[in-house]
């Protein structure tokens, strides 16, 4: 039985503080059947450290670079998000994919490096509109993947996560069917089972991605594939976030 997960994907969004406020909302949050983490921008982590330490609510990172330390002007590495007691990171979301050009292979870098910083990775996927309509949505997805996780051993991708996120789905206002969001996942837990056998297949957990908010999350979480949600925009409104999320734990 996998536990429900539901993440918080703050995008640029948080400054000063506004970050502050809306921690402490998500601070308060009871326990129950389900995970939730928080992802900020990095310069709101060392809040969300101070501000979720000692609850049950986790925090994470929206991106790491792949490299321990060096001449990497600007990047941030998995040391560095660890000592912010950060115990997660997205991966490969698109946004960085399509604005700042990020391949398959270096995110399969950077979900090899923050496992090896004993993090847990979240390796977003997902296709464009286009790729839709022109039936290739299994395939995009399935390639993401396998890229994504070249780098993983077996008994480590029962402890992933996978985000599935249609990218005509984000910040949209329009999620996909929790039909098509079931049959994507299928298929994503249908390539980690060829990949790396069964137990992964079980282990794995898949969210759905793409305009979730407490309306339409619980006919994502019916969903056999469906482990729980990445959250965007909603995650930005602490009561809209905690509603969600009491809908996951419930
Ligand atoms: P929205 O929930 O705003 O559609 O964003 C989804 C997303 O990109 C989460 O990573």
């Amino acid at each position: 039985m996998r536990r429900a997960l539901i993440a918080g994907n703050w995008k640029m969004n948080g400054a000063g503080d506004a970050a502050a406020a809306l921690l402490q909302v998500v601070a308060k949050a009871e326990p129950g059947a389900a995970d939730l983490v928080v992802c900020p921008p990095f310069t709101a982590l060392s809040e969300a450290q101070r501000l979720l330490c000692g609850t049950f609510v986790q925090w994470g990172a929206q991106n790491v670079y792949p490299a321990p330390s060096g001449a990497y002007t600007g990047e941030i590495s998995p040391a560095m998000l660890t000592a912010l007691g950060c115990r997660w990171c997205i991966c490969g979301h698109s946004e960085r994919r399509q604005l700042l050009g990020e391949t398959d292979g270096f995110v399969g870098q950077k979900v090899r490096a923050v496992l090896d910083a004993g993090m847990t990775p979240i390796l977003c996927v997902g296709e464009t509109a286009g790729e839709r309509q022109d039936g290739r949505t299994a395939s995009v997805v399935e390639r993401e993947v396998e890229k994504g996780l070249t780098e993983v051993a077996a008994d480590e991708a029962a402890r992933l996560v996978i985000a599935y996120e249609p990218i005509w789905a984000i910040g949209a206002g329009q999620a996909a069917t929790a039909e098509e969001a079931e049959e994507a996942c299928g298929w994503l837990r249908e390539c980690v089972f060829r990949l790396f056998g069964r137990a992964a297949a079980d282990g794995v957990r898949i969210l759905y991605g793409g305009s979730v908010g407490s309306g339409n999350i619980a006919s994502f979480l019916a969903m056999p594939d469906i482990d729980g949600a990445l959250i965007g925009g909603a995650s930005l409104r602490a009561d809209e976030f905690i509603s969600i999320y009491n809908t996951a734990k419930a």
